[in-house]
């Protein structure tokens, strides 16, 4: 079980779990594929279980600043742990001066409670940020 940095032959595997875990899905395979193929900064982090890509983290790293963009695992592996568990390993990879930071949506109750127990604080709200209204929580890891 660990982490990988995305292929190109993951695409339909990232694709397939970003479409079932959000209604309106925000990546598109267009621009999975550019972040596959290293055309823009952003990266992709493979999470792997007995070989079976279950999840994935998706970041942007610039000079020591690590921004979390996205972060999913496959519908029928949820609740388990792996989520927790993807994260805290990814976590672990960074390096240790780096500032961790992220957004999500004030009502994603499960990837707070995550961030939450991995030691990520709030920073601050953005009011109605995304278009369903929803507020954004903007955190930063503290170590
Ligand atoms: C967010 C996501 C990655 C979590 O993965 P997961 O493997 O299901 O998470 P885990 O099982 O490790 O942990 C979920 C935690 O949330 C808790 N939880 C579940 N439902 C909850 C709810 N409605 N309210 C509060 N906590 C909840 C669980 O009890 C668990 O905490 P615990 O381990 O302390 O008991 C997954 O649900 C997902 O892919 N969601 C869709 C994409 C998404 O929203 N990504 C986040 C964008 S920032």
């Amino acid at each position: 079980m660990g982490l990988r940095k995305g292929i190109n032959s993951d695409l339909e595997y990232i694709f397939d779990i970003e479409t079932k875990v959000y209604d309106k899905p925000y990546w598109n395979k267009k621009m999975l594929n550019e972040v596959l193929s290293g055309k823009t900064e952003n990266r992709i982090w493979i999470y792997e279980l007995n070989k079976i890509i279950i999840g994935f983290i998706i970041d942007l790293r610039y000079a020591n600043e690590v921004n979390i963009l996205n972060i999913a695992i496959r519908k029928s592996f949820q609740n388990k742990g792996h989520g927790t568990k993807m994260v805290y390993n990814y976590l672990k990879s960074l390096p240790k001066k780096c500032i961790v930071l992220l957004e999500v949506k004030k009502n994603n109750y499960k990837a707070l409670k995550i961030y939450s127990k991995l030691n990520f604080q709030k920073l601050y709200i953005r009011k109605a940020y995304y278009n369903d209204g929803a507020d954004a929580v903007n955190m930063r890891l503290i170590k």
